[in-house]
């Protein structure tokens, strides 16, 4: 791919015109007719809700990350809340978090009466800090929660080494990270429990959708007993064996994804090696450009990863610019390029701040990478020539822009 330098050009922001004449979204689902037939076909099959296709898309989730278990539920947060329950999370306990998030990751904690702990994030990978993580654990802490930033798998290793230390369980968020590969293994088969989102901007889609995957047969049961109402047993394993009597044995809620979903799921799973092979063509691509744009810094990628590449999150040398992130945002969006920003930090909400006080400043590196980060578009659909849009936006924006 070549592109022009187009610097000289006026930003459309200052009545130029735009690099494209529709907006570019920062990610959005694909779905060709293999996905439509599918679910029609669910539609008019006799299971709409927990039928054979949930329990086909978990076998077929489980069997792709290389776990034993994979569980289901109406979206990643509900994937979360499950597995914070299944860690036995509860009121007097911690648990130990990145800020640069969804603020889900740390809600999780709060559902279950439990207090998120943040610890600050890697200058580089922006992922968590295990040696900051290490300062925060207390008696009162029991999980650790690290997030595969944008695709890039957190410091898996460090991170299980030093829950085995303290007995805390891991529970990788990796709503961005499906097909993310960390030293030679698949993410969703390393963690205590991993969790996936299927948000349509995600690497495969059920409209909403999540799955949590295990080694461990005591969470796998609690997880799905929790999307339940906390029932020992499903509809259908009540039809086919005849009966109707089933207990409630613990306090569940109803996170059950659809046998809908689970039909469009297992299309979509098929195409996810070629959706993720697109992601990281867009990504060299981006790279390649970016390296010789001084106020520019692509996404870091660590040894022996391979990232997912969900977001593609550059950082701004603000230094070398004359205007502020704000500011270049805005001149993105009006060349019709849709970026985005991951993530405003979690402590920085102000349901956080009001309720614990957080005052800013507590997670310098996080909070410093805030303050530059833009997301560029980064899906599976985009074609060359979007790509291309948006590396002439950039390069014509920065151009504008730079001292
Ligand atoms: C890091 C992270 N965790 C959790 C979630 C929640 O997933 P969902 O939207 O499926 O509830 C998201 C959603 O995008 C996310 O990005």
């Amino acid at each position: 791919m070549t592109v022009a330098p187009v610097s000289s050009e006026v930003p459309a922001i200052l009545g130029g015109s735009p690099v494209r004449q529709t907006l570019l979204p920062y990610g959005r689902q694909s779905i060709d007719e293999s996905d439509i037939q599918a679910v029609v076909e669910t539609l008019r099959s006799d299971w709409l809700t927990t039928g054979p296709k949930v329990a086909e898309f978990e076998d077929a989730m489980a069997g792709w990350v290389g776990a034993k278990y994979a569980v289901s539920f109406s979206s990643g947060t509900a994937a979360l809340h499950a597995a914070a329950f299944a860690t036995g999370l509860q009121s007097g306990d911690e648990a130990i978090t990145s800020p640069l998030t969804f603020a889900a990751t740390a809600n999780c904690v709060l559902y279950q009466g439990a207090m998120p702990v943040f610890a600050d994030v890697l200058e580089d990978t922006l992922n968590l800090d295990h040696e900051q993580v290490a300062t925060r654990i207390t008696a009162r802490t029991k999980a650790i929660l690290p997030v595969d930033y944008a695709g890039h798998p957190a410091e898996l290793d460090s991170i299980l080494q030093l829950a085995d230390r303290h007995g805390l369980i891991v529970i990788e968020d990796a709503c961005h990270a499906l097909g993310a590969e960390y030293r030679g293994r698949r993410v969703g088969s390393v963690a205590h429990m991993t969790v996936f989102s299927f948000h349509p901007v995600k690497h495969l889609t059920t409209g909403e959708g999540g799955m949590v995957t295990t080694d461990n047969p005591v969470f796998a049961e609690t997880l799905r007993r929790f999307r339940n109402h906390g029932i020992s047993s499903d509809a259908r394993q009540r039809q086919r064996a005849g009966q109707w009597h089933y207990e409630m044995v613990l306090l569940g809620f109803n996170y059950r994804l659809t046998d809908i979903a689970c039909a469009l799921g297992l299309q979509q799973i098929k195409k996810l090696e070629a959706n993720l092979e697109r992601r990281r063509q867009i990504a060299a691509q981006y790279a390649s450009e970016f390296r010789c744009m001084a106020s520019v810094v692509a996404p870091v990628v660590g040894p022996e990863v391979n990232p997912a590449w969900h977001l593609f999150p550059i950082r701004l040398d603000l230094p070398r610019l004359s205007a502020g992130r704000g500011e270049l945002f805005q001149a993105l969006r009006a060349e019709n390029i849709g970026v985005n920003v991951h993530y405003i930090p979690v402590h920085r909400h102000p349901y956080y701040h009001d309720r614990f006080g957080y005052k800013g400043g507590e997670f310098p590196v996080a909070e410093a990478a805030y303050e530059r980060l833009i997301s560029l578009p980064m899906f599976h659909g985009m074609s060359d020539n979007d790509v291309e849009d948006v590396v002439c936006a950039v390069r014509k924006v920065v151009g504008h822009y730079a001292n």
